[in-house]
């Protein structure tokens, strides 16, 4: 008999898990969905299938798939967990057997068990394949229609170790590059880069030494260059070994920026000091006039104490839409422009301008971290031309996920396109897609397909025809 769910703010309300797996095959349609657009909406997220056990950290949190198929104007739905293996074995068992939080808390009947991770961080698709990702370890490979889990997948053995969870796509090449964290388990401070060809096969493996090892969630490829965006949200051996929390921000440390040419060995990377701060996730990044512009969601500190256990303030956990800036020419320091004061989070572009000069960013903004609002309450479009966010407000009670751009089909010009989020309906208890006109997101949903059931809130996702990503196309 599986046990009710602990009280917790990231099991309650938007976050709260759901229980079952379902197909429904024509969702009830409020709205009209644009014409011509068809493909496949990937949304991915923890969802434990069991109550945690001891304390719950949602960043390993089973994964589950919601895919939303737009086909014939109809939205059919499906959603399956990740069969990891620990989910596999949770299943047989009833219970949650590993602890999501502290490994010691695990139960002694799965000690020595390897991880296969949570899988519940992001999904792309690549060279016809849909990965599920989670930064700690390699990815697991679904089946694009059924959701079926085919298991991990290696690159043909090329992938010795994790991969990280936003790996980037060249849209003139068709290559996706990604990098992973820790790769060799030795907390270094180095990074590995790989680049996979149009094909998929990984013709491409760098180290990349590093300013000290730290948590790095996302980097940034350009036309001629590599990114990394390094902040001391630093892991210590010597901390786990006292037993203390091992992971801690060390502000004192400052943050790094790391370019590398594309075509260089990792050892020619170069460093760049940069004031401390903590950003996830990049907005995209391009090179103009000798510098390099890094765009991304910036906090003043992260959750994590200092070594101290000093909490940063409620305030520095708010994100804000920020500009890194790195002169190729020189050794000045990286210069940090803040570009909106809208709090926000999860930005996403028209990937058509990735890693090219761009106008448009889309985030879910109104809520979040440093808010007192875990949950994000409306989406915004920033442009750079005008230095403007505008904004779609859900309303009271309306949790909005990331915004995934998709362009119009047969359009060329940067965000003429559409954006596809899901929405839950805390009053009605249930969760919609909703289509929006990327032009005109203050307008609202052009669109709503209704489940009668919640999308919890996740992380990321990707829009693909069948399951091939739009970099695939
Ligand atoms: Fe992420």
């Amino acid at each position: 008999m599986a046990a009710p769910y602990p009280v917790d703010p990231l099991l309650s309300g938007p976050f709260a898990p759901i229980r079952m797996e379902c197909d429904c095959a024509d969702l009830i349609l409020e709205g009209d969905l644009p014409r011509g657009l068809e493909g496949t909406l990937y949304r991915i997220g923890p969802n434990p299938q069991f109550a945690p056990r001891g304390a719950y950290n949602p960043l390993q949190g089973d994964g589950m798939i919601h895919a939303f198929r737009l086909e014939g104007g109809r939205v059919s739905y499906r959603n399956r967990w990740v069969r990891t293996r620990q989910w596999s074995l949770e299943r047989e068992a009833g219970r949650a057997l590993f602890a999501t939080a502290d490994p010691r808390d695990h139960d002694p009947s799965v000690a020595g068990v390897r991880s296969q991770g949570a899988a519940n961080t992001h999904i792309v698709a690549h060279a016809g394949r849909l990965l599920a990702l989670e930064e700690g370890h390699p990815p697991i490979e679904i089946e694009a229609d059924t959701l079926e889990t085919r298991g991990p997948y290696d690159f043909g053995g090329r992938l010795p170790g994790p991969m990280t969870a936003h790996p980037k796509f060249d849209p003139a090449t068709g290559e996706m590059l990604f990098f992973a964290n820790f790769p060799d388990r030795r907390f270094d401070g180095a990074l590995s880069l790989y680049v996979a060809d149009a094909a998929g096969e990984i013709v491409r493996a760098e180290r990349v030494p590093g300013p000290y090892p730290a948590l790095v969630h996302d980097f940034a490829v350009t036309e001629s260059h590599v990114v990394f965006v390094v902040c001391p949200l630093i892991l210590s051996l010597e901390r786990l070994q006292a037993g203390a929390a091992p992971i801690a921000w060390e502000p004192e440390r400052g943050a790094f920026v790391g370019v590398l040419p594309r075509a260089a060995a990792g050892s020619e990377v170069r460093w760049s000091p940069a004031p401390a701060g903590m950003a996830w996730h990049m907005l995209n990044a391009f090179e103009a006039d000798g510098r390099i512009h890094i765009d991304l969601c910036q906090q003043a500190a992260p959750a994590f104490p200092k070594p101290d256990g000093t909490a940063a303030p409620e305030e520095e956990l708010r994100q804000f839409l920020t500009r890194w800036t790195v002169d190729l020419r020189g050794d000045a320091p990286v210069a940090v422009r803040r570009l909106s004061g809208t709090v926000c989070e999860y930005p996403r572009m028209d990937e058509r301008r990735s890693g090219r000069s761009y106008r448009y960013g889309f985030v879910a903004c109104l809520g979040g971290p440093g808010t007192g609002d875990l949950a994000h309450r409306g989406i915004g479009r920033f442009d750079h031309a005008t230095g403007q966010m505008r904004i779609w407000t859900a309303g009271e009670g309306q949790a909005i996920s990331e915004p995934v751009f998709t362009p119009r089909p047969g359009s060329s010009e940067e965000g003429d396109g559409y954006l596809l989020a899901t929405i839950y309906d805390e009053p009605r208890r249930a969760s919609c897609l909703a289509v929006f006109d990327a032009g005109q997101v203050e307008t609202g949903p052009l669109a709503r397909a209704w489940l009668d059931h919640r999308v919890p809130a996740g992380f990321h996702g990707s829009f693909g025809e069948r399951g091939r990503a739009q970099a695939d196309a």
